[in-house]
């Protein structure tokens, strides 16, 4: 990388449209969404915002590592106070994916695909990884709070990735960084985040995630910790982002939540 590429607080507003978040940028922190959870419980106002350069112990989902160099990605983490129930935990996740996947279209003029459940897929690779964590008012079935973390990668670390990732993850820019590529990132994926987030559940964002979906269609097998795989054909998204499967024996599935990979053709 060229050192063109810093990300800076002043760099990200300059870029960002919405003046409802409360941002912070550190060049390094362990996890901003383990930062921003403690911040919630201590009161912090909805909006609030961690942006890092790097973390040092950046997760993912079910408890893997996300792996975050500095220099090449960038990762955030938004507070939200939602007021409905705990069950669009998921609309919270697919409006980051679908934010991810416009802003990357559009800062590349190629198109990005959405594998269920978030995924943001570029060139065949994973660019893009979001983890939504939340604590339920268990009296309201309500959230209390949720921290939507998202980490991009928008340039290839040098050396490239780890052997253990290389195969399927990839960055937005491969090849040379464009100026203030990560601050363009950072403000387009938050302003079309919030957009989305003002109407949670929108027919528009069900649209558009469904509109970019790998998996429709497509031969996947079904991964559940602990069961072994089993194979299916994705045959739909439902308004509430579960995953519609037909199994190859025939009978009929609702995923609303796990991991799946898509079989070769
Ligand atoms: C996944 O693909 O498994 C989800 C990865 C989520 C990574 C982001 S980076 C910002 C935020 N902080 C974390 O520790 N994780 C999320």
């Amino acid at each position: 990388m060229d050192g063109k590429d810093s990300l800076t607080l002043e760099g990200v507003q300059r870029c960002l449209q919405t003046r409802a978040l409360h941002l912070q940028v550190f060049e390094s922190v362990s996890s901003t969404n383990t930062l921003l959870r403690s911040m919630a419980e201590q009161g912090a106002p909805e909006g609030t915002c961690l942006i890092a350069g790097e973390q040092t112990a950046g997760r993912g989902r079910q408890g893997r590592s996300f792996y975050s160099p500095s220099g090449g990605g960038v990762y955030m983490s938004v507070l939200l106070r939602p007021t409905m129930s705990a069950a669009m935990a998921t609309d919270i996740t697919a409006a980051a994916a679908v934010a991810a996947a416009q802003t990357v279209e559009l800062l590349t003029g190629e198109s990005a695909g959405i594998k269920w459940v978030n995924d943001v897929v570029f060139h065949g690779k994973k660019v893009c990884g979001i983890l939504t964590e939340g604590a339920i008012d268990p009296s309201a079935q309500r959230l209390r709070w949720a921290v939507m973390g998202i980490g991009i990668n928008v340039n290839a670390p040098e050396g490239g990735f780890p052997p253990e990732i290389r195969e399927v993850a990839g960055a937005i820019f491969e090849k040379s960084a464009i100026p203030e590529g990560r601050c363009r990132i950072a403000a387009g994926v938050l302003d079309r985040f919030w957009h989305f987030y003002q109407t949670l559940g929108s027919e528009e964002c069900w649209r558009e995630y469904e509109a970019r979906s790998l998996v429709l269609g497509r031969r996947i097998r079904v991964l559940s910790p602990g069961v072994d795989p089993k194979e299916a054909i994705a045959k739909g998204i439902e308004r509430d982002y579960s995953l519609r499967v037909e199994y190859s024996d025939g009978t009929l599935g609702l995923l609303h939540s796990g991991e799946v990979s898509i079989r070769p053709e």
